[in-house]
């Protein structure tokens, strides 16, 4: 699978980025709550201790909505019809976006991500996979709204937001990214969604904290790319991998928690954590069908059919773009 999207805007350039992920990491650690945003967890070594979560038992999410995308294909085909453009949100899945491009038979296939690089290398298999397929990456931040190719403008547009990414942000946040697709993808659009559900937190628990630590090892490579790229002193060896079931906002929650009192500086600003406390570093939000109907409501997709894995685990959800209407 490729890397994940990026949710936010990135400079191009290497010093672009050290600028913003400075600016991320000292507001962060400058909170009553200390946080970093979820998305610099993925530098090479991060996108590739992803990778390896993805295949371990504990984690299901990518198996199971594998497993949806390929069981449903028919179904799926049958209610987006074929001939539209497939507009992915994030450098294409070497897993599903061939499980969703070989069953619909889309006219376009339209990749959109901040990074370059990743767009190039999930872009080549798949050419070579559907010859016939046009196939129009575009480098750009998806939480705005994107300017399509030309080509496209008359074509239905199928939106593809899979691997429940969107449980990354919490609701305001997720409402704007929705709202965005809403106005790149246009008035007759349809948009096919990953979420994962809410279930046991024994399960939950279980798919964040693996029983060989790969989840503590991305969890913990955040503060060496701190340490690293920032200029950092935080001792690695004082952080704990700890995640919580943060049930009345049916969230994961991963954070590193201080063992000891400890004191370090990131670029040169000083800071402190005492024993205990911990730096909040990434949100799994978990839905249901109605929590996940007032989510899309809210931002402007009218849900129409939900699809499950057998071990309903996960949903992959086809919604409308809603139309815009006097209601009462
Ligand atoms: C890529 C955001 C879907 O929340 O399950 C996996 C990231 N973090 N294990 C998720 C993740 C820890 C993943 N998403």
């Amino acid at each position: 699978m490729a890397a994940q999207p990026s949710l936010t805007v990135v400079d191009s350039d290497a010093a672009g980025v050290d600028r913003a992920f400075r600016a991320d990491v000292l507001a962060g650690l400058a909170q009553r709550q200390k946080a970093v945003p979820a998305r610099w967890f993925y530098d090479d070594r991060g996108s590739s201790l992803f990778e390896e979560i993805t295949r371990l038992p504990e984690y299901y999410p990518t198996r199971a909505e594998t497993e949806i995308l390929a069981q449903w294909c028919p179904e799926i085909a049958r209610r987006v019809g074929v001939g539209r453009a497939v507009i992915e949100f994030g450098a294409g899945s070497a897993a599903k976006t061939p499980l969703v491009l070989g069953c619909i038979e889309p006219a376009f296939y339209v990749p959109i991500d901040i990074s370059g690089d990743f767009l190039r290398a999930s872009v080549e298999p798949l050419a070579a996979r559907f010859p016939a397929l046009p196939i129009v990456p575009v480098e750009a931040d998806f939480t705005k709204p994107v300017p399509l190719p030309e080509a496209i403008g008359g074509l239905p547009k199928l939106g593809f937001f899979p691997g429940s990414t969107i449980g990354n942000l919490v609701p305001p946040s997720a409402v704007d990214l929705l709202r965005a697709m809403r106005a790149t993808l246009g008035d007759d659009a349809t948009l096919l969604i990953g979420m994962d559900l809410i279930k046991d937190p024994a399960v939950l628990l279980a798919a964040y904290d693996d029983s060989a630590g790969v989840t503590a090892a991305f969890n913990l490579n955040l503060v060496a790319r701190i340490n690293r790229e920032l200029e950092g002193t935080i001792p690695l060896d004082a952080l704990r991998h700890v995640v919580r079931w943060n049930d009345p906002l049916a969230r994961i929650e991963m954070h590193l928690e201080a063992q000891r009192a400890i004191e370090f500086t990131v670029s040169d600003k000083r800071l402190a954590m005492a024993a205990g406390e911990t730096i909040h570093t990434e949100n799994s939000h978990k839905y249901d069908s109605r929590s996940a109907a007032m989510l899309l409501l809210a931002g402007g997709w009218t849900p129409h059919e939900h699809f499950f894995d057998h071990g309903r685990r996960f949903m992959v959800i086809l919604a409308a773009a809603s139309e815009a209407r006097m209601a009462p």
